[in-house]
């Protein structure tokens, strides 16, 4: 994607989605493998092919659709992606995090990210919930190299709060109303689409990691630099390699997202409500 043409790429996504839905979503969301389940919770959903947006690129991956909602949660208008963008795929990561881009230009003030990822931390159990604290980019990709638009963020932005301490403080008292296990811990992400080693998942423990996968970061770091407050999840949807004496699969992630379906979707939409 060029960069001169960054901003007005933009403006006509965003453009044609304000011709499909008139108003101004305050709420996103990203939905992660096997999750896209939460776009059910969606009401009187306005459905757009990610191949109809200008600009949009077309996600591949499977267990990931390609389709933008826009509609309402507990009242609330939210604009939805079922299916992400990935770097694994060959993207850049200019693509991967321009959607969120467009949610900004449309008003979204709040994005919920959710992901599948792999558990680091020895004392989370598979179909655990973690609220991510705090993120490790290990993907050597920034969405902010290149020219900085002042329109768009600063040219060196914050980070020191990438996942709000007041959301993630919401989604506790959330969690805690309706019983749900919330683990917290930090998300480590990298490119894949290999799995790790079990040294590699090692020195990530090491480095402060609880979770890993391949999502979610590039989203956020555009996030923070346009001023969107982040909350995010992960669904431990397998242990690392290493630490179960199995090999890992992308069945297994599909199956336990599948599992932790409902919990999931009763505490986004507790959240949403108090949002
Ligand atoms: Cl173990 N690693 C990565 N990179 N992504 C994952 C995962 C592991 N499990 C689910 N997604």
């Amino acid at each position: 994607m060029e960069n001169s043409n960054i901003l007005n790429n933009i403006k006509e996504a965003a453009a044609y989605i304000r011709s499909k839905y008139a108003d101004a979503p305050q709420i996103g969301l990203i939905l992660g493998s096997g999750l896209g389940v939460i776009a059910d919770l969606v009401e009187n959903a306005t459905v757009i092919s990610y191949e109809d947006i200008p600009h949009f690129p077309v996600s591949t991956v499977e267990g990931h659709a390609g389709e933008l909602l826009l509609g309402t949660i507990q009242g609330k208008h939210v604009l939805l992606m079922k299916g992400r963008f990935h770097m694994y795929e060959g993207y850049g990561v200019d693509v991967v995090s321009f959607p969120v881009r467009v949610m900004k230009e449309l008003g979204v003030q709040k994005l919920i990210v959710t992901n599948a990822a792999g558990g680091i931390n020895t004392s989370y159990e598979v179909g655990d919930l973690m609220l991510i604290k705090d993120h490790i980019n290990f993907t050597s990709r920034n969405p902010l190299i290149g020219p900085n638009y002042p329109e768009l963020g600063a040219r060196f932005p914050d980070m020191s709060e990438a996942y709000s301490r007041s959301l993630r403080q919401t989604a506790k008292e959330v969690a805690a109303e309706q019983g749900v296990k919330l683990q917290e811990g930090v998300y480590i992400g990298l490119l894949g689409p290999s799995y790790e080693t079990p040294a590699e998942i090692r020195m990530m423990r090491t480095l402060g990691a609880d979770a890993v996968g391949m999502s979610t970061v590039a989203e956020v770091i555009v996030a923070r630099h346009a001023g969107i407050e982040v909350l995010g999840f992960s669904c431990i949807s397998n242990m690392a390699a290493g630490i179960l004496d199995q090999p890992l699969s992308h069945e297994e992630v599909m199956e336990t997202t599948e599992r932790v379906k409902p919990k999931f979707l009763q505490l986004i939409l507790g959240i949403v409500g108090k949002l």
